[in-house]
């Protein structure tokens, strides 16, 4: 494999794993930006190398589309996107853009048109499909061709009527945006903390997964609202003239338009407009983005039409991330559960991108040294959209005299050993495997959800297991004194017997979900699962050369490298033998490719598979091949043992012909994952 090969895999990993975090789990793991550019990077490097772009890459997933469990809407009028303008200048040049397509001269106060200013809301779209004035269809925006039908989630939303007021047309799309209001957000919060749960990031991820709750009576608990703003279809109704005239349309029919739309001659009146509302946005109880300016006369929207992604006639003004100042208190440091030392800011509350920060991470000493941030200082902190905020910058005009440089701590503050930093990196860590942070980080993500999921077993248990020195480290779980701890503060026997038989129930986890619980550095739930379905079982992994690592199709050479060095450190060995004494299973899970008894019969044969096929869906067919020891590389070379086509799968067919690849048909595939022996 070819590092560009290789480095696309692991991008599909990555931004596979944090496009369900974001989308499917609304929990994301990294800022927005951090994913942007990961997807950014796979875009550019499959552009570059056509070859090995594949049809079931995950750059490909835009938006809330991808892995739906709704049903598909196609749009009858596609839901478009806007082209945004980042500041003064791009704006107006988008202005004169759209005189010069009209024909119009600027200096011609008589002729130019008029511009409508909308806020632009920061939540969801969604296309509301109104029959004989009754809602009959609710879809999100999907890629803009296609969405998920969230009608029956919709209808909880109080702010869209169900039936339009009289005078409704026969058909008419109302296109808007479903979003949480500021207060809303905040008294769910409330509500979380109060049920022991963890708070929700951010206004516009928890409205898309409150949309997108299989169960409607979730969705109908968050309070959701909603802003009309343009039309799709329509089939009837009034002659329209204007923008202006469709939102006030819009509202006579029930729908609720926001008050804040604003109709100028003048594009410097835009302009001025748009820096008050930059001023103004945290006046308002939800979270806006920009502002969109759009051409007001429908007729010269006709004419300026669209490019192949967003209308000529509007633009998005971006309002520049939010920014505000505080006091930094303190800078302290905290202790990973990787033993990672992260220096971060302690500051006085301040409401910032939609919610109070008080805690802002610096990242490392070289960032507290190249920001010259002091404990003292006022600072300037930015949330934009973000996850996680951040410290800019000291107001060094408001600096107190002779405030003293923050220098980093030598010791670690949960053991006392000695922090270190190697040459030429950015981070320091503390490398006493003892310290008790990180032996309760280790038992903690073992237990957690993810890995080997054991109920009752949460950070407060393990800090007090621990401190009462049962345990120290993963393989202490499984031979627990529950004795004693029956003779602790707050266990009744009930309590006892729950955690004796979820530690009892997790021995029978499958490999996967132990490698994930053992954190062997780059090795995610996707890596873990893929790993042991490669090698079926433990022992057949720690057997496995670098040579065998690297082979698995979608694992990295950084990965490889990882997972092989892990498995060489005697503290990883002695591990494993307590783990195998324990009686934890070691044997991967018998998916639909078959489990660690299947014959390796396509040991270093590479199977392509494309088209649909009628017995497997196609991560079934990879699957099947990873068990067998083949591997399945996303697109065809010279190197492919054979290329297996379902329906549909023209392009690589044609290439598999061209590099004489022999093309199996399902029956063929079938016969090869019994026998290993490419027949016809
Ligand atoms: S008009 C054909 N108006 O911004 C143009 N969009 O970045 C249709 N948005 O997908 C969009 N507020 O979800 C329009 N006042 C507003 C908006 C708005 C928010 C969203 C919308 C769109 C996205 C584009």
């Amino acid at each position: 494999m070819s590092d560009v090969e290789s480095r696309i895999d692991e991008l599909r990993v990555l931004v596979g794993f944090h496009f369900d975090r974001y989308h499917a789990e609304d929990d994301p793991q990294i800022p927005d930006a951090d994913y942007d550019a990961l997807v950014m990077e796979l875009r550019t490097l499959e552009a570059e190398y056509p070859n090995l772009a594949t049809d079931d890459s995950p750059a490909l997933l835009v938006g809330s589309a991808g892995r739906s469990t709704f049903d598909e809407v196609i749009h009858r009028v596609p839901l478009r996107s806007l082209d945004n303008a980042f500041d003064v200048d791009e704006l107006r040049a988008w202005s004169e853009r759209v005189l010069r397509r009209l024909g119009v001269d600027p200096g011609d106060g008589a002729s130019t048109p008029s511009w409508t200013c909308e806020l632009k809301f920061d939540g969801l779209a969604v296309s509301l499909r109104y029959e004989d004035g009754l809602l009959v269809q609710a879809a999100t925006r999907g890629d803009g061709r296609a969405g998920e039908d969230v009608t029956a989630n919709v209808r909880t939303i109080d702010d869209v009527p169900t039936r339009l007021s009289d005078g409704a047309p026969p058909v008419v799309e109302v296109r808007g945006e479903v979003y949480m209001g500021l207060s809303a957000f905040a008294a769910l919060n409330v509500a979380q903390l109060a049920a022991g749960q963890k708070e929700y990031v951010n206004p516009r991820n928890t409205a898309a997964g409150s949309l997108r709750q299989k169960d409607a009576a979730v969705t109908a608990t968050r309070d959701l609202s909603f802003w009309a703003y343009q039309l799709g279809e329509v089939v009837g109704g009034p002659d329209l003239g204007s923008h202006g005239d469709t939102l006030a349309w819009l509202s006579t029919l029930g729908m609720p338009v926001n008050e804040r739309m604003r109709r100028f001659a003048d594009f410097d009146d835009v302009v001025a407009h748009v820096d008050r509302v930059a001023a103004s946005r945290h006046d308002l109880d939800y979270e806006i983005d920009g502002v969109v300016v759009k051409v007001d006369d429908l007729g010269l929207q006709d004419r300026l039409g669209f490019t192949a992604r967003a209308p000529r006639w509007a633009v998005a003004f971006k309002l520049p991330p939010e920014e505000r100042t505080t006091r930094l208190l303190d800078i302290e440091v905290s202790i990973g559960p990787g033993g990672q030392a992260t220096p971060f800011a302690r500051l006085e509350p301040v409401f910032v991108g939609g919610s109070t920060v008080a805690a802002a991470t610096l990242h490392n000493a070289d960032q507290v040294r190249g920001k010259d941030v002091r404990p003292g200082d006022v600072v300037v902190v930015r949330k934009a959209g973000d996850v996680i905020p951040e410290v800019l910058r000291p107001v060094l005009a408001e600096r107190p005299r002779g405030l003293p440089a923050w220098t980093f701590p030598t010791s670690c503050p949960e053991c006392g050993e000695p922090l270190s930093r190697a040459e030429g990196e950015s981070a320091t860590f503390c490398t006493n495997h003892a310290c008790p942070r990180q032996v309760r980080g280790r038992i903690e993500h073992f237990a957690s959800r993810a890995a080997m999921d054991i109920e009752g077993f949460g950070e407060q248990r393990v800090a007090l297991f621990v401190g009462e020195g049962l345990l120290d480290d993963v393989a202490g779980v499984f031979t627990l004194d529950y004795d004693r701890i029956a003779a602790m503060d707050g266990f009744g026997e009930t309590s006892v017997g729950n955690l004796r038989r979820a530690v009892e129930d997790s021995r029978a986890r499958p490999l996967g979900r132990l490698l994930f619980g053992l954190r062997i550095p780059h090795v995610g739930t996707t890596v873990a699962d893929l790993v042991a379905s490669a090698f079926g079982d433990l022992a057949g992994l720690e057997a496995a050369s670098l040579e065998d690592l690297e082979a698995v199709d979608g694992l990295g050479p950084i990965i490889a490298a990882s997972v092989h060095r892990w498995f060489r450190l005697a503290s990883s060995g002695d591990l494993l033998a307590r783990l195998r004494a324990a009686g934890v299973n070691l044997v991967a899970e018998a998916g639909p490719g078959g489990g660690a008894d299947v014959p390796r019969v396509l040991a270093g044969m590479a199977v392509v598979v494309t088209g649909t096929l009628e017995g497997f869906s196609r991560d079934e067919a990879k699957a099947a091949i990873l068990a067998r020891g083949g591997r399945s590389p996303g697109s065809v070379s010279a190197k492919t043992t054979a290329l297996v086509a379902g329906e549909g799968g023209g392009s690589k067919a044609a290439r598999a012909g061209d590099l004489g690849v022999p093309t199996l048909d399902e029956a063929a595939f079938v016969r090869l994952l019994a026998t290993g022996e490419l027949s016809g």
